[in-house]
């Protein structure tokens, strides 16, 4: 932006030189030559503080956009950022306090700390009866957003295509882009899951990864066991690598239990579990997750880490393996799922009595994405969710941040509001 205005001044100030000259009728050949030398000059200055071209094809994230808008703004809800409020548990805050006073405030080994590595391993057997080797299998890495990337970097080549959900993450598409990659969109079913009638149609030789998400963010969708089964087939067929973001593992408001898809028959040995701790212990500031996989794979990913960001913070980590396989924590989770389910079950219900919008009851995540039906004063999610803000002062993201499908939707994050404000959300659309 900085670099946008200086290249905006300088430009007026030449236009002004010139004006200055043909005003005072000053512009005779050797004035020109100065004017037409200024000009070149500020081109060449452009040309060398241009950006660089794999920024061009990246539109900036629309939730970032509307949640600096909202900033400062009396009376708005938001809706918007995918972050819960409940607060940190204590246990977790006290153990990472305590590691900062004893020192614990340097660098960790760049695949991350053994306590923390040999914790996720834990978790991961505990949970899921998942085995990986804490010391080959598993790398710390600062957030879920830098697994995603480090995973991509390390393994998506110029030109190669990656499958992705159509609605997905907004982050997939443009970090697949970043890496020079192709995202190839999923076509969803009518209740938003992966529509894997057709799936073999979408390979090619340059097919490289599938990336998979549930509970999914925006839709809230899980696939189950089965309907997973021709996706992993595909891959196994293929020899494609599956990228399975869990970050929302604990989110579930159904009675099954979390599918972790390297658990599912064929996955394991091509499948790199990308996670955070974000949602799950209500730390999105921390910027902690994972990447867990065969060996192969997460050695050539501890490589790419150590060059985006050397290593994860070392003292959240230590605090996360002293508290991730406590009772605490698993109390938390369970609590965490009570509360956004009751908000859940609300903000559906809400919607589904508005005019216009009908929402499904999302089976996992935060968020509620409902229908819209549009009429003239409105005939895009984007011009929808414009109006509500500007009406209404709550903040809704359009559907279509996260893919084509995603148009005649919004979506709804329940993480950071009370059920009050739910009564006072709807109370504001039905008046829109
Ligand atoms: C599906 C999904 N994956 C990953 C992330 C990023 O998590 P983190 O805060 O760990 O970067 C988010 C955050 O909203 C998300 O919704």
């Amino acid at each position: 932006m900085h670099v946008l205005k200086f290249i905006g001044s300088i430009l007026i100030f030449q236009t002004w030189k010139l004006k200055l000259l043909l005003d005072k009728k000053l512009l005779n050949l050797v004035n020109l030559t100065l004017v037409l030398y200024y000009l070149l000059q500020g081109c060449y200055f452009m040309t060398k503080m241009k950006n660089a071209e794999r920024l061009d094809n990246i539109a900036p994230s629309g939730i970032r956009k509307l949640f600096s808008r909202a900033q400062g703004i009396p009376g708005v809800i938001s809706l918007g950022i995918g972050q819960p409020n409940i607060p940190t548990p204590k246990g977790l805050i006290d153990a990472v306090v305590k590691l900062i006073e004893n020192g614990d405030n340097y660098y960790s080994p760049t695949p991350g700390t053994k306590k923390y590595r040999d914790a996720v391993a834990e978790q991961n057997k505990r949970w899921y009866n998942l085995d990986y080797d804490p010391d080959t299998q598993i790398l710390a890495t600062a957030s879920g957003c830098e697994a995603l990337f480090c995973s991509l970097m390390s393994f998506i080549d110029p030109g190669d295509e990656v499958l992705l959900p159509d609605p997905s993450f907004l982050t997939y598409p443009r970090q697949i882009t970043l890496a020079g990659g192709k995202p190839v969109w999923m076509k969803p079913t009518d209740e938003l899951k992966i529509d894997t009638s057709n799936m073999q149609d979408l390979v090619t030789d340059r097919t490289k990864a599938i990336i998979l998400n549930f509970p999914s963010n925006p839709t809230g969708e899980i696939m189950t066991a089965l309907e997973l089964k021709p996706i992993i087939d595909l891959a196994v067929d293929n020899n494609l690598i599956l990228l399975t973001d869990e970050v929302y593992e604990r989110c579930i408001f159904t009675d099954d239990k979390h599918i972790r898809v390297p658990a599912l028959d064929g996955a394991y040995e091509r499948t790199l579990l990308l996670n955070s701790y974000s949602k799950t212990y209500c730390i999105p500031g921390w910027r902690i997750g994972y990447a867990a996989g065969p060996k192969e794979m997460i050695a050539q990913m501890i490589k790419m880490h150590s060059f985006i960001v050397a290593n994860a913070p070392s003292a959240q980590q230590n605090a996360l393996g002293e508290f991730i396989n406590t009772k605490e924590a698993d109390d938390f989770t369970n609590n965490l799922r009570d509360i956004l389910k009751e908000r859940m079950n609300k903000i559906v219900k809400g919607f589904n009595s508005i005019d216009g919008f009908s929402c499904r009851k999302p089976e996992g995540s935060f968020y509620a994405f409902p229908k819209v039906t549009f009429h003239k004063d409105y005939t895009t999610a984007v011009e929808l969710s414009e109006k509500i803000f500007d009406k209404q002062k709550v903040v809704l993201v359009p559907g279509t941040e996260f893919g084509p499908s995603g148009e005649g939707y919004l979506r709804a994050s329940f993480g950071s509001i009370s059920m009050d404000q739910i009564d006072e959300i709807i109370q504001r659309l039905k008046n829109l």
